[in-house]
């Protein structure tokens, strides 16, 4: 099983690309298949996640070329053009990928069925299949859990489905089933959350209303291919953003460039910004749908807060990362409102938690959340984690966020089971070295 041995440093500086968006890669590929026309996609994420969606629709019959360096063209095949794969699909480790799947294959003629790796097996996956279910679709979950098997050939009529957890990936599968439905489908939210689904939709030409926590999708009789640009992951910068922050070199800027700044996403900066981080997003400009910027960073004296849960869902896969700079923050730092963190990749709150406190930090986990005690003392550079030996649980976001807490590490951190950091952010290590930070692989 492969670990990183990451190397104590005492500074991140310079410019940081980091790579494409993976909500938006994944979704290109799947409205660009059942679009009219070829769609032509620039930045897009080569990375394990993407890639299971790439492979799930090529055997879905479009053809998807590879054009360059992270480019893609597909061949849409329209609306009624997808065949059945003759298998299942394997979505891996993402949950993304099957979800949205499960609502795009809801309205196909034929049957599909969808299975993934040992962590995605064990996701709660009725969350999708009940809205479905409502519009008319036929779908099995073993225990709530994959595989998840759709029967083809179902007549799908839209629904007024109000989300009872705040989540994109529900939403996303039910507007996906609704372009397959005979009559519009409104999804109601309970809190903001991305939105790059709706934006996309309008790119290829669909007919989209969202206002006042309500997103209503007339079912079109086509989508028309075009040309995407996939912005810089927020998510994937995030760690550079709090690396940037507990930076012990008080003089240095870091600056992410490329970063997209979609509001339904930045809500870490919002944290951050609220416990006295020094993050400037400069040099706005926009890819395609999405708006896009460089953010710089500089280290500041963070304090302990508690943080807004209106913002849990805007920043829902940068927690991880999030309790590392708490934990060089002054004062407590109070999470609630969080138990969505508990059925990600892996449960990111008792992970966290094991792994904080193995490196010395007092923490408390709490149902939905999580309480830490900052360890910064008056000296803004002085040692918060001891180093030592960290488990990601094949978790890529606890990975890389503990690679990160080496800015302020006493000695070396191994962190373990870190395969799956390709699952988001392919060459992490090298991204990672291109700023400062010394993480090794070994297999
Ligand atoms: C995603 C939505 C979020 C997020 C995931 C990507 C998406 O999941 O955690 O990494 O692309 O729609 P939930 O919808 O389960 O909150």
């Amino acid at each position: 099983m492969s670990y990183y041995l990451v190397e104590p440093v005492s500074a991140v500086s310079g410019a940081v690309r980091v790579p494409g968006d993976k909500s938006v890669s994944h979704r290109s590929l799947m409205l660009g298949s059942i679009a009219d026309g070829v769609t032509e996609v620039r930045g897009f994420l080569e990375s394990e996640d993407c890639l299971s969606t790439m492979k799930a629709m090529r055997a879905l019959g479009v053809r998807i070329e590879q054009i360059g360096p992270q480019a893609v063209r597909v061949h849409g095949v329209g609306l009624r053009g997808l065949r059945p794969a003759g298998h299942a699909l394997d979505m891996g480790n993402s949950g993304t990928a099957m979800r949205l799947m499960t609502g795009l294959l809801s309205g196909q003629s034929f049957d599909s069925e969808l299975i993934g790796d040992a962590s995605l097996m064990k996701r709660p996956m009725e969350r999708v299949a009940k809205p479905l279910r409502e519009m008319g679709a036929r779908i099995e979950t073993l225990d709530g859990k994959p595989p998840v098997k759709i029967k083809g050939g179902a007549t799908l009529k839209g629904i007024r489905y109000e989300l009872p957890v705040a989540s994109a990936q529900v939403k996303s599968a039910v507007l996906l089933a609704g372009l397959y439905a005979n009559s519009p489908t409104t999804v109601i939210e309970p809190a903001v959350t991305r939105d790059h689904t709706e934006r996309m939709l309008l790119s290829f030409g669909c007919q989209v209303d969202a206002a006042h926590g309500e997103v209503a999708l007339t079912p079109p009789t086509q989508l028309q291919a075009c040309s995407l640009e996939v912005p810089g992951d927020f998510s994937s910068a995030a760690f550079f953003m709090v690396a940037g922050s507990i930076n012990p070199k008080l003089d240095a800027v870091l600056t992410i460039t490329g970063v997209g700044i979609n509001p339904t996403r930045t809500g870490l900066l919002d944290i951050l910004a609220l416990m006295g981080a020094d993050l400037r997003v400069v040099n706005h400009r926009s890819a395609g749908a999405e708006p896009v910027a460089d953010i710089e960073v500089r280290p500041a004296q963070l304090k302990g807060i508690h943080v807004p849960e209106h913002l849990v869902p805007l920043a829902i896969d940068e927690f991880p990362v999030l309790f590392v700079a708490a934990a060089c923050a002054q004062g407590e730092t109070l999470v609630t409102g969080a138990e969505e963190l508990r059925v990600k990749e892996s449960d990111r709150i008792a992970v966290m938690a094991e792994g904080l406190k193995a490196m010395g930090v007092d923490c408390e986990v709490l149902r939905d959340g999580i309480r830490i005690q900052g360890r910064q003392s008056a000296n803004a550079s002085a040692k918060v984690f001891s180093g030592g030996t960290i488990d990601s649980h094949g978790d890529h976001r606890i990975a890389m966020s503990f690679s990160v807490a080496s800015l302020r590490a006493a000695a070396p951190i191994k962190i373990l089971d870190v395969a799956n950091v390709a699952t988001s952010f392919p060459d992490f290590p090298g991204t990672a070295a291109s700023a400062g930070l010394n993480v090794k692989v070994h297999d």
